[in-house]
């Protein structure tokens, strides 16, 4: 099994479909409202996986009726339906979040996603198939949908947990509940973020009004650095420069997505001229 999950992240011919698909996914979900709702601000977690949840519910609890017997071949339908709705909004959720790749993470969302289109349409047949009478064909279809389907599963999984796709950047950027001096003071300036660095990470050090804040500088969407991003004083966010996820230079707040989890954020006081910055309770 690993050496098929490398030949899809380093075959680059899937490159010819997959960039011009990316770029198309983002045409069609734009940064916006919508965008922000299909990856999960709102939530504050990525959406999809929540989604998936519903539809592959659904499938596996016809699954298992059609294991029961035939007194449950209503039931069956009407899951195996429901599951076909669900599908809709989560594949436009995985569609949103897979704009937003590149390299080996495209590759392996654009496979993750065809195997779930070819799940999607053999349980459509197995739905069709069920509302002619035809239980045994619905039946063998399921089956062969939920071995599609689980197949495409693995590869969501190995997207996620052995790619990083999805996963909060900062999760281990926390830092430590000591005081640790980052600048001096006169350093500084009002308005104006400057980059520092606490222990081993990297944040973000902004002064408002004369008071002073600071997040994490790597951005928990997919670790674009906030330093080079742009600053919007009058809103006192910061953008970042690559997927444009705006949060708040104070409380870390995702502003817009796609980020879903907002930055870690630091206590700041000024001690002895130098900036000092503790992980924060709150
Ligand atoms: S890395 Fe995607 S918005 Fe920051």
């Amino acid at each position: 099994m690993p050496g098929i999950l490398k030949s899809i992240e380093q075959a680059q011919i899937l490159d010819r479909v997959a960039v011009p698909g990316a770029d198309a996914a983002s045409k069609m979900i734009p940064q916006g409202p919508v965008k922000d709702t299909l990856t999960g601000k709102w939530l504050g977690h990525p959406l999809h996986p929540v989604l998936t949840d519903v539809a592959i519910g659904c499938w596996a609890a016809a699954g298992a009726l059609d294991l029961i017997g035939k007194r449950h071949h209503k039931s069956a339908e009407v899951l195996t339906g429901l599951g076909i709705v669900a599908a809709v909004p989560t594949a436009l959720s995985g569609i949103a979040d897979w704009a937003d790749t590149t390299g080996e993470e495209r590759r392996v969302g654009m496979v993750h996603a065809a195997g779930n289109t070819v799940a999607l349409a053999t349980f459509a047949g197995s739905y069709l198939a069920r509302r002619r009478g035809k239980q045994n064909r619905a039946k063998v279809l399921s089956m062969v949908a939920h071995a599609v389907l689980g197949g495409a599963g693995f590869l969501g999984g190995h997207l996620t947990y052995r790619l990083g796709s999805g996963v909060d950047r900062t999760a281990f950027d926390q830092g430590s509940d000591q005081w640790t001096p980052v600048l001096a003071d006169e350093d500084l300036p009002e308005g104006s973020p400057v980059l520092a660095r606490a222990g081993q990470i990297e944040v973000l050090v902004y002064r408002n009004s004369g008071v002073v804040c600071a997040i994490a500088n790597t951005c928990s969407h997919r670790g674009g650095p906030l330093n080079e991003g742009k600053v919007d004083p009058e809103s006192r966010t910061v953008t970042c420069p690559w997927h444009a996820s705006e949060f708040d230079l104070c409380t870390g707040t995702v502003v817009h997505g796609p980020a879903s989890a907002p930055q870690p954020k630091f206590d700041a006081r000024i001690n002895g001229g130098k900036v000092e910055l503790r992980r924060s309770a709150g």
